[in-house]
């Protein structure tokens, strides 16, 4: 089974709504229904009635068993709009503002739902970007308890399961933070070895990696991942995490035993811990392309509730890929 199939697996286990902000969108209208008919998750997609159902009919597709909210004639907007503006006021946001933002923004209407319970987790990015999609997140959901910054990672599946635990392996992040501090980076590994933990049943064995292991180069860059290393072992002293690393040495066996002898990680590590955004991003697209690995993500991690991006470029069975892990990530 691959890691998505079981990450289907699990969603199926214990079905949970899922709220898709984008509900006009083709792709999305047509992964709703393989939703439901995979018996996935709940959906709920989010657009005009009319429009939506228009949407369907000319995709063919039956939306029977999907859910349809629209922001314009739906009796939560208004309360949606009032809990939005006292969560933002001290911003400087008005209740008017509040009221235009949960009525014409889809991405807003659906945090909303989710911060009121009324969804248990929430997909989007297929039109909006990355930025667009975690921001109302950000401001509204905000970070998990005892975690400072939401960051996130993707799954990688490796075809020649050479390493990592049988080619899986969780690269973080690739996707949200593009210049991490030391204590951000040591936030972005403990998340990304939860999330390994939570989706792929990991032991995560965490490298926080850079040009550098063990001293061997002495630059600015390197002492920000010692620093991260460091700090990670504070926050997690429960987990299994060595830096800094070059990537050969997180990876390889014999490099890792001559690099960092003793090491738990070295040689044997499944959760990468990129030390910026350049790097994560370039890094995972890398092996996704040069190594044909899967690439599952980008995984939102850090959140108080699940919220999860979408690659413009995704396909309809990407986002029931994203909509299960939101719903695996909802089951806590
Ligand atoms: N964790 C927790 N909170 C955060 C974070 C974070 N990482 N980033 C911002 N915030 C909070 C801020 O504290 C602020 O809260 P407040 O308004 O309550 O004070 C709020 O979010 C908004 O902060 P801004 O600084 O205005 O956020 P910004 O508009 O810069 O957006 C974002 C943050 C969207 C995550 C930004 O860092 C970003 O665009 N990152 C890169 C995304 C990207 O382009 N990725 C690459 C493509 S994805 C791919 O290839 C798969």
């Amino acid at each position: 089974m691959s890691v998505i199939e079981k990450i289907k697996a699990k969603a199926a286990a214990d079905l949970k709504h899922i709220v898709l902000a984008e509900g006009t969108e083709p792709r999305t209208v047509q992964a709703a229904q393989k939703i439901v008919a995979q018996k996935l998750a709940k959906v709920t997609l989010v657009g005009a009635k009319a429009e939506v159902e228009a949407k369907a009919a000319e995709l063919g597709v039956d939306l029977t068993g999907v859910g349809v909210v629209d922001p314009a004639a739906c009796e939560k907007t208004p309360v949606y709009a009032q809990k939005l503006f006292e969560l933002r006021q001290k911003k400087g946001m008005t209740l008017e503002q509040a009221t235009e933002l949960v009525t014409k923004n889809t991405l807003y209407f659906a945090t909303m739902m989710l911060k009121m319970d009324d969804a248990d987790g929430m997909v989007a990015g297929a039109i909006n970007t990355t930025g667009d999609v975690l921001r109302p997140a950000l401001q509204i959901i905000k970070t998990a308890p005892g975690i400072k910054v939401v960051s996130s990672c993707f799954l990688m599946d490796v075809p020649n399961k050479k390493y990592g635990d049988d080619g899986v392996m969780v690269f973080g992040d690739c996707a949200v933070i593009p210049n991490p501090t030391a204590e951000e980076l040591a936030a972005i590994a403990v998340s990304s070895a939860q999330t390994g933990k939570a989706l792929a049943d990991l032991d995560p064995r965490v490298a926080l990696l850079s040009f550098s292991t063990k001293g061997s180069a002495k630059h600015e860059n390197v002492t920000k991942v010692q620093e991260a290393t460091r700090i990670a072992h504070e926050i997690a002293p429960e987990l299994n995490i060595d830096g800094e690393l070059q990537a050969d040495a997180a990876l390889v066996e014999s490099v890792g035993q001559l690099k960092s002898p003793g090491s738990p990680v070295a040689g044997k590590a499944n959760v990468l811990v990129f030390p910026d955004l350049q790097a994560g991003n370039i890094g995972y697209k890398l092996v996704q392309r040069l190594a044909g690995a899967e690439a599952v993500g980008p995984i939102i991690q850090g959140l108080a509730k699940p919220v999860n991006d979408l690659s413009r470029g995704c396909s309809v069975d990407d986002i029931v890929s994203v909509v299960a892990i939101a719903a695996v990530k909802a089951q806590g």
